[in-house]
């Protein structure tokens, strides 16, 4: 059997996440982990938080606190979160690690020795008021074009023309507002991109058949603009360190200038897919575990890597993060030939599950404006399980999708309570009151069983289907029509008057209830964890969480199982509960 493992696009250290970063990569990746952990495969979910970058020492500046201990504090606040939502990652690391240090500048001194990384010097500019170097977008001035006034160094929001820092008219510093800025030049590493285009092409080209055209689709244009070769190291402090002191001769036989090249710090985008490594390793290390198997040559031939992310994330990763993996690996000659260097292959991505954008009301959720709901006040309103539901039944897979509150309120309300939470307790109550509690015995299987079990495995297969393609929306409603054929064998059968007339008819529908629940219980796990757990509890199944498949499907209970109706599941979401969110977190009128 093959291994699974999984990445999910590591979240931002700046600010809780909203509902749209759920959506995009964190929850899709927990259902299919669970999934294929449910199914028996090794499965290692790794995830970790984002750490470096400007906008990351800018928060912690303004939260009065010193970037390392800024991290600290919200990797905490981002974990908790993230297990009150049943994210079940092996490990939630931290780009910040030790591990990822080691790994970061052992892969950047690899590409600088099989050649791909050269170095430059770039026009940056310096902040004298505010002390640093300004990143493009933190300078701001008047754009040459159309004349608006806060138009950004790297893009005018108002025009959309993409801009140099210089060609602002009075550019001022976007931390402080000081016009005190000048050019300096800055030696920086670039890693030459444009070298793998080819090679990248002929892979991505191969993953057409099988990855969602939505990924090969931004993949394939990025390299039809012509790959740039792109800047891997900032004039920061908060960040990996470059030093290139330990760095041999390249091809070439020069050495790096390290002189030049002190107190500089790797690009955030350099070093933030090696967190998947890293993690990997920092997993390793407080577990005990072999994080080389999951990445590298052959011991990690049987495993296939599925990553996670939005569509935003798509080119570092089919461009950014493979000219890493495959650089530190591999020589390319003057003749255009690759030839493997001495060490092991890292593991490219098998499969890439991009999504699009969850907007809300009609704007994106976005982190700096503060629009939509985050991941602390979701939990606020409601269980965790209402949200997973939604999310999952509406990802934004092929187009992007949209929250509002009224939609949220009528889908969570027909499929967790009318549907799901009622079949549970309408069966598990008549169980109580009429059969001691107990899974009854007697009586034989009739065509509505056996048009029941047929249909069931007929849905089942396509719920595994589904998920196997990690179509979410499919699943979900693969899942959902599980439910309803219950609902609706449940009202055929109607135990609650054979059992006047005909005992044996009324156990056969009751026992056939109660394996539902208990096939209920497993293949929702991935999707509504909590409460799968109580149901699995309530029918005696609490430690039983394998993948059924359709032959054994409604045998999972044997006869005479105490069983014990659990409260209510889900509650029905009011409309007074969603005028006030509404009028809480903004509706139509907000954006
Ligand atoms: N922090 C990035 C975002 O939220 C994602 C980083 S994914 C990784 O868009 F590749 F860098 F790991
Ligand atoms: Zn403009």
């Amino acid at each position: 059997m093959t291994r699974i493992l999984i990445t999910s696009a590591l979240p931002y250290i700046n600010g809780i996440k909203h509902l749209g970063t759920l959506a995009g990569s964190m929850l899709p990746a927990d259902v299919f982990a669970r999934f294929k952990r449910a199914q028996g495969h090794e499965t290692l979910f790794i995830c970790a938080t984002d750490e470096h970058g400007t906008p990351t020492e800018l928060a912690a500046a303004e939260a009065g606190m010193d970037a390392a201990s800024f991290c600290l504090r919200q990797h905490e606040v981002q974990s908790d979160l993230a297990a009150r939502f049943g994210l079940s990652w092996d490990h939630f690391g931290r780009s910040s690690s030790s591990q990822n240090r080691e790994m970061t500048q052992t892969m950047a001194r690899q590409l600088w020795e099989n050649g791909f990384i050269e170095e430059r010097v770039t026009q940056q500019v310096y902040s004298n008021a505010d002390r640093r170097f300004l990143p493009d977008r933190y300078v701001i001035g008047t754009c040459p074009h159309c004349g608006y006034a806060a138009a950004r160094g790297d893009q005018c929001e108002n025009c959309t023309r993409v801009l140099d820092p210089a060609d602002l008219l009075t550019p001022r510093s976007a931390v402080s507002g000081s016009e005190d800025i000048e050019i300096r030049p800055s030696k920086h590493l670039f890693l030459r991109q444009s070298l793998f285009a080819e090679r990248l092409r002929t892979w991505i080209e191969g993953k057409k058949a099988t990855w969602p055209l939505l990924v090969t689709s931004i993949a394939l244009k990025w390299l039809d603009e012509g790959l740039q070769d792109r800047g891997i190291t900032r004039d920061l402090e908060w960040g990996v360190p470059v030093n290139a002191e330990a760095w041999g001769p390249n091809p070439d036989g020069l050495r790096p200038d390290i002189e030049g090249l002190k107190g500089k710090v790797f690009y955030v985008w350099f070093d933030a897919p090696i967190e998947y490594i890293g993690a990997t390793r920092e997993w390793a290390d407080a577990t005990g575990g072999d994080w080389e198997r999951w990445w590298r040559g052959e011991a990690a031939s049987d495993v296939t890597y599925v990553q996670f992310m939005g569509k935003d994330n798509v080119p570092f990763h089919t461009v950014g993060f493979p000219c890493t993996l495959i650089g530190v690996n591999e020589r390319l000659g003057p003749d255009g030939a690759w030839t493997p260097a001495s060490n092991a292959p890292w593991k490219l991505v098998d499969r890439l599950k991009g999504f699009n954008w969850l907007d809300y009301y009609g704007g994106r959720f976005s982190t700096s404006q503060q629009r939509g709901v985050f991941m602390d006040q979701a939990l606020e309103l409601l269980p965790a399980d209402y949200w997973r539901w939604w999310i999952t039944a509406n990802a934004p897979e092929g187009s992007d999708a949209s929250f509002v509150w009224e939609q949220f309120q009528a889908q969570v309300n027909a499929d967790l309570a009318d549907v799901f939470g009622n079949f549970v307790n309408r069966i598990l109550r008549f169980t109580e009151s009429r059969f001691e509690g107990k899974v009854p015995e007697g009586g034989e299987d009739g065509p509505l069983e056996a048009r029941l079990r047929v249909d069931i495995a007929e849905k089942l297969g396509e719920l595994t289907t589904q998920l196997e393609a990690i179509e979410m929306r499919k699943s979900a409603q693969a899942l959902r029509q599980l439910w309803v054929l219950g609902n609706q064998y449940l009202t055929e059968a109607a135990p609650w008057t054979a059992v006047k007339t005909d005992p044996d008819r009324a156990a056969v529908a009751v026992r056939m209830g109660l394996n539902l629940v208990a096939l209920f219980a497993r293949v929702s796990r991935p999707f509504i964890p909590f409460t799968c757990r109580v149901v699995a509890e309530a029918v005696g199944e609490g430690s039983s969480s394998a993948w059924p498949d359709a032959s054994g499907a409604l045998d999972l209970l044997p006869v005479g199982r105490e069983v014990k109706a659990p409260a209510v599941l889900f509650r029905k979401i009011e409309a007074d509960q969603v005028e006030a969110w509404r009028a809480r977190f903004g509706g139509p009128e907000a954006g």
